[in-house]
């Protein structure tokens, strides 16, 4: 389970200081699958980067699977990020002299993934329908295509909690439909928690919740 209790942030804008999150609150357990929504700026990266223990909240407290995130901690955060947190990020971050199958071994560190020469891997990289493409470049790709590695990335090695920033922002509506399939059956099957930002009303149905970040609060929406 993921508890996040009264978390702020502030950035500096010259001498003035902007509240980007004001108190934000909400728990997501094992199983489940929710959305984060809400105009562009509202602070929803700003969120799961503090949950993926890539920036420090200014108040509040994240707990993760009973242990609560100590952000001065370089090595207790390097060490989260490896074992138990997948992203995927906004720009997708992988790596250009690096094959689609090796941005996403190169992750890899449990047996059961590494097993017959990388077959579960592959197994993934072929459910997102990029089995032709696994020995192109990043640069050999499409955005969309670049998208599906970075999802395979974040799913691997069965990672506890999924963070995934728009995850589907660069896909048509087919593909975006068939990767939040995936992304929901690995989260049910392996009772993971996979936490989305989304534009996409499409993308958030499939969600078991959806939030909506107003002014710095993380609300809860009627689905
Ligand atoms: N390092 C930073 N320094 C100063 N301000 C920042 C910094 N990072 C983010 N901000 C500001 O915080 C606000 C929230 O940014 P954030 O990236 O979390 O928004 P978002 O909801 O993810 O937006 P989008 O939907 O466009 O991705 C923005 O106004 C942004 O300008
Ligand atoms: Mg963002």
């Amino acid at each position: 389970m993921i508890t996040l209790s009264n978390i702020k942030k502030y950035y500096m804008d010259g001498y003035d200081r902007i509240e980007v999150l004001k108190g934000v609150s909400f728990s997501v357990r094992e199983g489940e699958m929710v959305a984060i929504m809400g105009r562009s700026g509202s602070g929803k990266s700003t969120l799961i980067n503090i949950i993926g223990g890539i920036i420090s909240p200014d108040e509040g407290n994240v707990l993760i699977d009973e242990a609560y995130t100590d952000y001065s901690d370089e090595r207790a955060l390097l060490k989260l990020r490896r074992e138990k947190i997948g992203f995927v990020f906004q720009d997708f971050a992988l790596i250009n002299k690096k094959t689609v199958l090796e941005n996403i071994t190169f992750v890899v560190r449990s047996k059961n993934y590494k097993d017959n020469k990388y077959a579960k891997v592959k197994q993934l990289i072929k459910d997102v329908g990029m089995a032709e493409k696994t020995d192109k470049y990043p640069f050999q790709l499409s955005n969309g295509e670049r998208q599906r590695v970075a999802i395979v990335r974040a799913l691997v090695d069965n990672k506890k909690v999924i963070l995934a920033d728009e995850p589907t922002g660069a896909l048509d509506s087919e593909n975006a439909e068939k990767i939040i399939n995936i992304l929901k059956k690995k989260v049910k099957e392996d009772d993971r928690i996979a936490i989305i930002v989304t534009h996409d009303s499409e993308v958030a149905k499939h969600c078991d919740k959806i939030y909506y970040m107003d002014y710095g609060i993380l609300k809860e929406k009627a689905l």
